[in-house]
């Protein structure tokens, strides 16, 4: 008997890459592919990659450097290059890496399995890119190709998964490159998310994030009959599952029915991703947000009286095109003001085709790194703040795993996101425990526990 063809996958970028990655997963598994995590066994090397900010890309392109003497060694090996820098780029990444076969954007993937077969027959080299199949991860596309419900997650139901709700964004924020890569909005049918987040629940998922690059325009240009997102959450607040929480929304898209689900819908979880990108009216209106800093902050006022513990995090951009030092001031003011629990944070990187690489006004590297560090100096700051708030509170914490930092300890995330460490038997793993916190870090907090788990 001949061995199973065996692929190696490797994921970079935001969780909508880790979901096709895992989806690509079940489908290789359903055309009798197995899974290896030594790159030198294996036969089919795919790597997905991220396109956002040019360091993004550029790590995916050395990383595509190490795999050059692989294929020497081993001509029959297989690399693929898919994902969002493969849209980008397109064929020319075979000038630039000639030892790659196959270059595939976002919205292909569900053909590579049939692809592959392809290449193996005739060793062609295959450029797949623009649009491809709407939606790229229908369900009747995956059970079509033999992945069944119940395999769609072939990591076997880990505690805290994701479930892509809608695929593409019309926003067109002028710094970002994704509209151009990811394709326009297109949601998926309420009722195939529903099945399968209880399909997910059955298998042991007791923690879903809902995905998207503008979940709250869930819906938008809708067929009649299917909801709009608020509409979305509470259908799946039924399906048995303890939290809920979703990436990314926009301030702009934020209706008061979804800032009342909080506290209202109980499986909604405290804690928000709500990117700002910048604190400055002027900024925010280069950038086509669509709001404004008071827009923003009477949001998040909103928010905070629904739902008083809710913990924020947010995206910042310093440095993009016109930024004043009076810009960035308002930034960092807009940080006391909201106290976010963290924050990441970027130097503007100037991307092929948005309407920023063609602004006046570029802020200088060295100017840029400058505000970054001091931004991030500040937050590290509140962030230390928000966590040592927690002293003496008692968290429901979902257990997922035995630390791999301090010995004899478990490690979960509470409601509101925050990761927890505290003392306890393996036996707890995938339970939810009620934990006092006992100490607060910069980015965990320790407790102890206090009663008896579910
Ligand atoms: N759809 C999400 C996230 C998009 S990408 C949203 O609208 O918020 C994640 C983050 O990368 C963005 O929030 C933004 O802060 C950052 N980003 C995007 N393009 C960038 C660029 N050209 N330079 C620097 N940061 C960028
Ligand atoms: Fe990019 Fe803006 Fe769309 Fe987010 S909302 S993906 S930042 S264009
Ligand atoms: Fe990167 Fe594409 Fe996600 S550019 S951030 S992998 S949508």
């Amino acid at each position: 008997m001949t061995r199973a063809r065996r692929a190696h996958l490797v994921t970079f970028g935001c969780q909508m890459n880790e979901y096709d990655s895992g989806r690509l997963r079940d489908l290789l598994c359903a055309h009798g592919w197995q899974l290896t995590e030594i790159r030198e066994e294996a036969d089919f090397i795919f790597f997905n990659t991220c396109s956002i900010r040019a360091k993004a890309a550029q790590r995916a392109l050395r990383r595509l450097e190490e795999l050059r003497p692989l294929k020497k060694n081993n001509p029959s090996l297989i690399i693929g290059l898919g994902g969002c820098l493969a849209e980008q780029e397109g064929r020319a990444l075979f000038d630039q890496a000639p030892w790659l076969d196959l270059v595939a954007g976002p919205q292909h993937l569900p053909r590579l399995p049939d692809i592959l077969d392809e290449i193996l027959t005739d060793r062609s080299q295959i450029a797949l890119i623009g649009p491809g199949e709407t939606p790229a991860w229908s369900q009747a596309n995956l059970e079509a190709q033999g992945a069944k419900p119940d395999t769609f997650n072939s990591t076997a139901g880990p505690l805290l998964d994701y479930v892509t709700i809608m695929q593409g964004c019309n926003n067109y924020c002028a710094y970002c490159v994704v509209p151009y890569l990811r394709g326009p909005e297109l949601s998926r049918p309420a009722g195939e998310i529903v099945s399968e987040i209880k399909g997910r629940v059955a298998a042991g998922s007791r923690d879903i994030t809902l995905l998207g690059q503008n979940v709250n325009a869930y819906g938008r240009g809708r067929l009649d009959g299917e909801p709009d997102f608020p509409g979305l959450l509470r259908l799946i607040a039924d399906t048995g599952l303890d939290r809920l929480r979703f990436i990314t929304s926009h301030p702009r898209d934020f209706s008061p029915e979804l800032v009342n689900l909080f506290g209202d819908l109980s499986s909604l979880s405290e804690s928000l991703h709500l990117p700002v990108q910048s604190g400055s009216d002027a900024v925010l209106k280069a950038m086509g947000r669509g709001y404004t800093r008071r827009v923003y902050l009477d949001l998040i006022e909103a928010l905070r009286v629904r739902c008083p513990n809710l913990t924020l995090t947010t995206d910042l951009i310093v440095g993009f095109p016109g930024e004043t030092e009076a810009d960035f001031d308002e930034s960092l003011s807009l940080i006391e003001t909201v106290g976010f629990d963290a924050m990441f944070s970027f130097k503007y990187s100037d991307r092929s085709n948005t309407v920023a690489s063609s602004l006046p006004d570029k802020v200088l590297e060295e100017e840029k790194s400058r505000r970054l560090i001091e931004l991030q100096t500040r937050q590290k700051v509140i962030t230390l703040a928000k966590n040592l708030a927690h002293l003496g509170t008692v968290l429901e914490v979902l257990v997922e795993r035995v630390s791999s930092r301090y010995p004899g300890q478990l490690t979960g995330r509470a409601r509101n996101y925050k990761l927890v460490h505290f003392d306890g038997p393996p036996e707890l793993i995938g339970q939810l425990v009620s934990v006092r916190v006992i100490e607060a870090f910069s980015t965990s907090l320790r407790g102890e526990r206090v009663e008896a788990s579910r």
